[in-house]
């Protein structure tokens, strides 16, 4: 049994990727982690060159990657949350598996889950609902798919802000338009997955139990 777990964060060894990997380790299966950024895909060019093959006609990463998640038994999907919504490379990962859909629906029946950072924390009160945004459409994407999602892991991660050097003074600050006029980059400081007890609960909560599931439905045969 095999989990995929894709990630659409571009930042390297971000909290987006090592929530992910800590999904898929506790697990205790084979798994394949695969970094969005670190490959070539389009987005879906709606030209249904796929319909009689379940084979992309795009001659890039996204033909390959989909044709993985065909053989995998579980799919992770990580993203983060640009302009409040889901980023563009996770979103175009999402399209293509368009192909595997076709009248043999190759993803149906398969389990998925969903791993979201967003700056804006997603516990704080009267925050706006960032990360439920960026996980409904991975969700959309499984029901329609005939997937079983199983849970959503969600971090508050780093506004680019904390990082460019101008997080202080900068009039367009996120520092200061999440945390509030008094906050600085030292105040708020740098947001780790490993520290966020709960989201790290949650990964392992979340690969053990899709380990419990796949292997429940093994034995069942
Ligand atoms: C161009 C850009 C725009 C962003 N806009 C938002 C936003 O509107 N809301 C939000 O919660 N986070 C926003 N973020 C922050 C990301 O969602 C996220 O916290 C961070 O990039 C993830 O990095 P990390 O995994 O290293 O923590 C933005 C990031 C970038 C690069």
């Amino acid at each position: 049994m095999k989990v995929l777990g894709v990630s659409g964060s571009p930042i390297k060894n971000s909290n987006t990727d090592r929530a992910v990997k800590a999904l898929l380790d506790a697990t205790g299966l084979e798994t394949e982690f695969v970094k969005l950024s670190d490959l070539t895909i389009e987005p879906c060019r709606a030209c249904l060159g796929c319909v009689k093959t379940n084979i992309c006609v795009i001659e890039d990463d996204g033909t390959p990657l989909a044709q993985k998640a065909k053989d995998c038994d579980a799919i992770v999907i990580a993203g983060y949350t640009p302009y409040s919504t889901l980023d563009s490379r996770t979103k175009a990962f999402i399209e293509r598996m368009y192909q595997l859909r076709h009248r043999n629906s190759l993803m149906a029946g398969k389990l998925g889950a969903a791993v979201m950072t967003s700056a804006v924390p997603h516990n704080a009160p009267g925050a706006p609902p960032v990360c439920d945004m960026g996980i409904q459409a991975i969700t959309h994407y499984m029901h329609e798919e005939g997937i079983t999602f199983v849970g959503a892991v969600k971090i508050t991660g780093n506004v680019p802000c904390m990082k460019c050097g101008f997080g202080d003074t900068c009039k367009k600050s996120g520092v200061t338009m999440i945390y509030g006029p008094d906050a600085t980059v030292d105040s708020v400081g740098i947001k780790t997955f490993e520290k966020q007890s709960l989201s790290f609960e949650s990964a392992e909560a979340l690969g053990k139990e899709i380990a419990r599931r796949l292997t429940q439905s093994s034995v069942e045969g």
